[in-house]
């Protein structure tokens, strides 16, 4: 008689922490308006702060930490692109970890973001564009893998985002994403940087119904996935087209 109780007391603390997660205005605001928020939250102070934070917290060493350890293997990529570039957190391992004569986009709503970026890795390298993630300016299976660091969290419906990660990515292509998990740290997260949080079973599901199911989960250290710390880490891959007799 016991259990009834419980699993509505779980269900009300689940309630609770959806109702104080994210951004509340995100629900309310057309997206164009949210979007232009989140643009100007990046251009401002917010942003430059920003690779500090990653730094303070450990993101960016832990993260380069995995690419060393080819988490994800980046040894035969042709053609990456990153979403979401920020202050170039990601770029930077790309940068070092990728073949030398691979291409290295970075695309970011923020174009103060990608200067910062461009400013921090003094790096010829990438090819920095101005975009947004639900409408970009890549053709169809431009890519060999798709990059997303803590950036699907500002879409309130990530599967416009996600549709198009599936799209610019070639058949058998990979994705390689971290978002906000709805765990304590990560509600703090998203009243900090204005965005929501997802569940990993919401997530995969969105990931399988864009045609990215995942292939690996990962975590940030082993600290980090016994205190659920870090976010939600993972690799898809888009299903190759199947083959015609
Ligand atoms: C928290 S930062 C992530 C930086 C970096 N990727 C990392 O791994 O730490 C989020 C970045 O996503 C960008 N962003 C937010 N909404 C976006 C959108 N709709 N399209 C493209 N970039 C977006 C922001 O401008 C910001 O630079």
């Amino acid at each position: 008689m016991t259990k009834p109780k419980l699993e509505s007391s779980q269900r009300a603390a689940r309630a609770a922490k959806r109702r104080f997660a994210g951004f509340p205005a995100m629900k309310q605001l057309s997206s164009q308006t949210y979007r232009d928020r989140i643009r100007s939250l990046y251009d401002g102070p917010a942003g430059s702060v920003l690779a500090l934070a990653s730094l303070v917290s450990l993101h960016m060493p832990l993260v380069g930490r995995m690419f060393k350890a080819r988490k994800p293997d980046v040894s035969q990529v042709r053609s990456v692109l990153d979403i979401g570039s920020g202050a170039g957190q990601i770029l930077g391992h790309l940068v070092k970890f990728v073949p030398a004569d691979a291409v290295i986009v970075g695309c970011d709503l923020s174009h103060q973001m990608l200067c910062r970026a461009r400013k921090r890795l003094r790096s010829p390298r990438p090819l920095y564009i101005a975009a947004d993630m639900t409408h970009l300016p890549f053709a169809e299976a431009a890519f060999d893998l798709v990059t997303c660091g803590y950036v699907l969290e500002h879409l309130q419906d990530p599967m416009p985002g996600l549709r198009e990660f599936h799209r610019v990515l070639k058949p058998g292509g990979k994705l390689f994403l971290l978002a906000t998990e709805d765990t304590v740290p990560g509600l703090l997260t998203s009243r900090t940087w204005k965005c929501r949080t997802y569940s990993r079973a919401e997530l995969e599901a969105a990931c399988v119904e864009a045609g990215l199911p995942w292939r690996t989960q990962l975590w940030l250290t082993p600290v980090h996935r016994f205190f659920k710390l870090g976010g939600i880490l993972f690799e898809a891959e888009k299903r190759a087209a199947a083959a015609v007799n």
